[in-house]
């Protein structure tokens, strides 16, 4: 996924202008003690270039060269209460806080782990990103997003007011159905700005959005619901990805179906109950409170959704259920486009993420309202170095972390004005994309775009300059932003002007954020050395818990190294401080005792010019323990033959990374199974490589067509 920011004055062109500077001039400026103990077998540095801004394109930056980055970043280590403040300030509060602005215990043997920021504060996400641009900053006028739909003839502008008006209004419809403060409510809409009101209405009025991405199956939106006790269920009748129609009612319905038929008993008996609530205004909607419900809290989350509300996008043909359905408009109709937003706390819950964990489980992660504004605002404004008459454009899909927090929450904070993307990138043709950026700067060039960001999965020295030269034309810097659903906005990421870049690496920690690399035995490494990214300290907007399950929130990230806050991810650290992500841990490969990362033998696949993308994992292996088996994608019209294989062998393992590397298996890959949010499942491609048949749950897969392929063209020499 990418995140491009394009200002409408396009700066003075400065084509092929990219400078490299020596690391010298600012080395002995790392943020990280220098030394040069490597403990753990790698691949030697190469020759290293690194990247620095066009001139003339950040002479406004707000962080304007390294050294401001460090001083920043020391006052944010060394002084957190002082550099939050002044965060803070910015905000409106309806009641500042009242102890201090951050306390914490990230160590299982002291006791429970917690985070608490600015406790005693009270405050409205959405009244910050919304009321106040439009009645402290006068930006009622300025557009926030630019719509545009799946068809090219779909768009739609929509103002800071709109948006708060229609905000209100759906706040106003869901408080009628007896929303308040805490209750779940879960979101199952495509891209389209009922997302956005949604989701923003809620945290008006204190309700915590769980939003579902709309890809996902009627199980895993089921699984979801229960799991967070959702009782109102927002969706629409369909939606077109592509030419493809998606028919999203009647996924919703069959999933609350599958809640019901897991509770029948209790269901029915629930139901005989007299409700306590009805709206007259909408008589389609029946069932909502039931004293029953109020007295066996236990039994709470048993009846699950009780009203699905439905955007008519595509006026299908979709099961109704004339007892629990109603239609949005009908829902809106007549209803007040003001309303006083509830005051929270700043731990209140503000929303419930699902993201899948190694067992197959999603977890709930968890986020609060005050940390999280902060945070995602702070980010936002740094990492795009976002100013006043940028238009910004990230292509993520709201259902995952990246459009929570740079689609809605840290772009509206900023008031910023974004483009909202119900498509895909080449519908009705690949040149979609192109189309978009000139429209929303009135240029018939890239010269106009300025930072180009990426997150989500390692991004190879060679995707990275691709990205650099050919959409970036050697102008625009590459932001490779590394983060999680978990920590809730980029926290390790170049700042634009600030950061010499260097391809394939996040660089350095955001402000705030703390990073430490362990070995297998939880001891710090020191300089340069690669092992467990770990954080020492919690930064604003780092999760809060796993939603109803604090035992799992410890022992996923708490309780392998007892006082940090481990990723899960491994990484390399060079000798100027810069922090190379390597992959999963728990994908990393141990081949006669040495530990590889996935990334480092995926990048030096992909540097073969026939190789389009790669993805190796581990199988046992008799003597060594275990060995490699890759698959490779090729370039279109590249042939897969002996001769190539033996390239790949030769010269990318041997020659790039050590014999150590040499493959035993090389499959070729028409296509690699990964989420629907791009990341490999390499999970699935061991099994395929061990011929192991019992894959578990695949539901989170984009195409699960792509495993029937690649098990029928396993290696021969792997059976
Ligand atoms: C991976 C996405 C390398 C990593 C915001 C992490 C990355 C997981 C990068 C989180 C990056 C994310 N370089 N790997 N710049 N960014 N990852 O929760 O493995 O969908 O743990 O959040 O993606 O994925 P999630």
């Amino acid at each position: 996924m990418q995140i491009i920011r394009q200002t409408r004055a396009a700066p003075p062109s400065a084509v092929g202008s990219a400078a490299e500077q020596p690391l010298s001039q600012w080395k002995k400026m790392s943020p990280v003690s220098v030394s040069t103990n490597r403990d753990i077998p790698g691949p030697q540095e190469p020759e290293e270039k690194t990247y620095h801004p066009s001139n003339g394109l950040f002479t406004d930056a707000h962080v304007p060269d390294f050294d401001a980055y460090l001083a920043l970043y020391k006052k944010s280590t060394e002084e957190p209460e002082e550099f939050w403040a002044d965060v803070a300030q910015e905000f409106y509060w309806k009641k500042p806080p009242s102890g201090p602005m951050l306390q914490y215990n990230f160590d299982v043997n002291k006791g429970n782990i917690y985070i608490k920021f600015m406790e005693g504060a009270k405050t409205n996400i959405c009244y910050n990103v919304l009321d106040r641009n439009v009645h402290e900053r006068n930006l009622g006028e300025k557009v926030a997003y630019y719509w545009e739909g799946n068809s090219p003839d779909h768009h739609q502008n929509i103002t800071y007011n709109q948006l708060l008006r229609s905000v209100c209004r759906c706040a106003n419809a869901l408080k009628l159905l007896g929303v308040k403060k805490g209750d779940r409510v879960a979101i199952y809409l495509p891209m389209i700005p009922e997302l956005v009101y949604t989701m923003l209405a809620c945290a008006r009025i204190g309700a915590v959005h769980s939003i579902v991405f709309a890809g996902f199956s009627s199980e895993s939106l089921c699984e979801r619901i229960m799991d967070a006790q959702c009782n109102i269920l927002v969706t629409a009748d369909g939606v077109y990805r592509g030419d493809k129609l998606i028919n999203l009612k009647k996924i919703a319905s069959e999933a609350l179906e599958r809640c019901k038929e897991r509770y029948v008993p209790v269901c029915c008996s629930l139901l005989s109950e007299e409700p306590l609530f009805t709206s007259s205004s909408h008589p389609k909607c029946k069932i909502l409170l039931y004293p029953a419900l109020k007295l066996m809290t236990i039994l709470l989350f048993l009846l699950c959704v009780c009203v699905c509300v439905c955007v008519c996008v595509r006026a299908l043909q979709t099961p109704w259920d004339e007892s629990c359905d109603i239609w949005w408009d009908d829902l809106m109709d007549g209803v007040s486009d003001e309303c006083e937003p509830e005051w929270m706390d700043s731990e209140d819950p503000l929303f419930i993420l699902y993201t899948s964990g190694s067992t197959g489980k999603p977890k709930g992660v968890l986020h609060t309202v005050t940390g999280y504004m902060l945070y995602t605002s702070l980010t936002f404004k740094y990492v795009f170095d976002y100013h006043h008459d940028d238009v910004y454009w990230c292509t993520a899909d709201i259902g995952w972390i990246t459009g929570h927090s740079y689609i809605t929450y840290g772009p509206l904070a900023n008031g910023a004005t974004s483009v909202l993307f119900e498509g895909v990138p080449v519908y009705p043709h690949v040149a979609r994309t192109h189309t978009h950026t000139h429209t929303h700067t009135h240029t018939h060039t890239h010269s106009c775009l300025r930072v180009l960001g990426t997150v989500g999965e390692p991004i190879n020295p060679e995707a990275w300059l691709w990205y650099y030269e050919v959409v970036g034309q050697q102008r625009c810097l590459v932001i490779d932003t590394f983060w999680q659903t978990e920590t809730g906005g980029h926290v390790l990421t170049p700042l634009p002007a600030a950061t010499p870049l260097k391809p394939g690496s996040a660089t350095c920690p955001f402000f705030g954020v703390q990073p430490a690399v362990l070995n297998e035995h939880g001891e710090e490494l020191e300089g340069e050395a690669e092992g467990y990214l770990v954080f020492r300290k919690p930064w604003p907007g780092i999760m809060r818990g796993v939603y109803g399950n604090q035992e799992r929130f410890e022992s996923t990230y708490f309780r392998k190294f007892p006082g940090f806050y481990v990723t899960g991810d491994g990484c390399r650290r060079d000798k100027d401080g810069y922090y190379w992500i390597t992959g999963r841990i728990d994908d990393m490969l141990n081949v006669s005792g040495h530990l590889l990362s996935t990334a480092e033998v995926e990048a030096a696949l992909t540097e073969h010019p026939s190789v389009a993308e790669a993805a190796v994992v581990s199988r046992p292996h008799a003597v060594k323990g275990e060995c490699l088996y890759c698959f490779v994608t090729l370039k279109d019209h590249k042939e897969f033959n002996r001769t190539l294989m033996e390239e790949l062998k030769r010269k990318g393992q041997r020659e790039k990374i050590g014999p150590i590397a040499t493959p035993d298996f090389i499959q070729n890959a028409p296509g690699l199974p990964k989420t629907r949010s791009g990341k490999i499942m390499r999970r699935v491609l061991r099994q395929i490589a061990r011929n192991e048949k019992d894959l578990g749950d695949l539901s989170t897969l984009a195409d699960p067509k792509v495993v029937e392929v690649l098990f029928s063209q396993r290696c021969e020499a792997a059976a």
